[in-house]
């Protein structure tokens, strides 16, 4: 099928995307933190959007913003779409708010057509997906999946401000968790760009994901002491940034040997590193670095671990610092996509006629926590050049398109196999 026929209004939804991209730090283009005032206003436009498109919005105690509509059947439970409108600092206009927009255009393309599903069909924008600054990724997927716990929730940010009291601030609520938990959705689709190079490379329109990284973040402070840069000598100093240096290059060469064994893909970032007090004539005297650690093996996490722990202890003993903090901040194992929702995917892009394959997920998703709960899979659609947590960021408009095309045949197809396929 030409992508200019394709069953929805690709202009609707590309507009969604790009209104949404015009609420954003204008230093810092395309800035949208979770739980920030930008944040807010983005998800104002996201219920407009919803309401004018017919759904019933709520907002729920993990802070999820969810779209409704009743199928002819309510029993039968729910097929929900989404994904999330929060980004990185400096982030895209794609990576997350493409897959909450798929959904309400799925909806507006189904009224439009006068269709009614049997299923009840929700759209969810998940609270927090990317790591928000209280060291927690996922927040809203893990609280709907009933995997947001009470040492979650004791989080805090720089400031002080705990993650209890900022989902009680952004309309959730910290005391009613388990009225978020659901257990009645049967399917859960997201629509992602794929954030790497294999579908742009082979030409592809759409990717079926076959699985989701686990992803473990370790957070780990060292603390020494602030000296005079000038007049301290070099043995007399306990230097907190040279124990984190040393770590960082740790976790790069632990990461690559891991990786190379080939018992399955993995990798391992430090993206964060604090130097305390930060300044150009003081020896540093604490640092804080965040590792984040993905796999598609647990074993190579278990094993990178332990690596980790006990190098970066010898390197607070050459440094001559206290590591005062090794801590696991979050951890979620690799998961596989739903082989029926695969199934349904795949056959919606041939009927479409477009090119596709499988493929793995290196980047975290709401989907793998929805896996807890119930049958979940994505469509993975081509970015630029793979780039993405950028500015340049890029998906074209009928690539985008074509993906919410599959997912709308999948979910239509999916109202009547669900109903003979069973819990999962
Ligand atoms: C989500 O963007 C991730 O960190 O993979
Ligand atoms: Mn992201
Ligand atoms: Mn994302």
């Amino acid at each position: 099928m030409a992508k200019s026929n394709l069953p929805l209004d690709a202009d609707r939804l590309w507009a969604d995307i790009m209104d949404l991209a015009e609420i954003t730090d204008p230093a810092q283009p395309y800035t949208r933190r979770s739980f920030t005032a930008l944040f807010l206003e983005g998800r104002t436009l996201v219920a407009q959007r919803f309401a004018e498109a017919g759904l019933a919005v709520r907002m729920d105690t993990a802070g999820n913003l969810i779209g409704r509509i009743e199928g002819r059947n309510p029993s039968l439970g729910v097929i929900a779409i989404g994904s999330h409108s929060d980004t990185v600092p400096s982030g895209g206009r794609f990576d997350g708010i493409a897959g909450v927009a798929t959904g309400l255009e799925i909806v507006r393309a189904l009224r439009d057509g006068g269709a009614q599903l049997d299923h009840t069909l929700e759209v969810i924008d998940f609270l927090a997906e990317e790591p928000s600054e209280y060291g927690l990724s996922c927040v809203g997927s893990r609280g709907m999946s009933g995997s947001l716990d009470g040492k979650m929730l004791d989080l805090v940010e720089p400031s002080g401000e705990p993650l209890r009291d900022a989902l009680r601030r952004v309309g959730g609520d910290p005391e009613r968790l388990d009225a978020a938990r659901r257990g009645d959705i049967r399917a859960f689709l997201e629509l992602h760009i794929e954030q790497g190079v294999v579908l742009e490379s082979q030409s592809l329109d759409i990717g079926v994901v076959s699985s989701i990284v686990g992803i473990r973040r370790i957070e780990i402070v060292f603390e020494g002491e602030a000296d005079h840069a000038g007049t301290t000598p070099l043995q007399l100093r306990h230097d907190a940034l040279l124990a984190a240096a040393d770590t960082v290059a740790i976790v790069r060469s632990v990461a690559e040997r891991l990786d190379w064994e080939g018992s399955g893909y993995f990798v391992a970032t430090v993206g964060i590193l604090t130097v305390e007090p930060s300044a150009s004539n003081i020896v540093p005297g604490r640092c804080r670095l965040v590792i984040d650690a993905r796999t598609t093996n647990p074993d190579l996490t278990r094993r990178f671990v332990e690596a980790v722990e006990q190098d970066s202890a010898a390197a607070a003993t050459r440094a001559r610092v206290k590591r005062s903090a090794f801590t696991a901040l979050s951890d979620g194992p690799p998961v596989a996509c739903d082989p029926h929702l695969q199934a349904a995917l795949r056959r919606a892009a041939r009927d479409l006629g477009l090119g596709q394959t499988d493929l793995p997920s290196g980047a975290g998703h709401d989907a793998a926590f929805m896996s807890r709960i119930c049958r979940s899979a994505m469509v993975f659609v081509p970015c630029r050049a793979g780039k993405s947590h950028a500015p340049e960021e890029w998906a074209d408009r009928d690539a985008v398109a074509a993906g919410a095309a599959v997912i709308l045949q999948a979910v239509k197809a999916l109202d009547q196999s669900l109903q003979e396929a069973g819990p999962v």
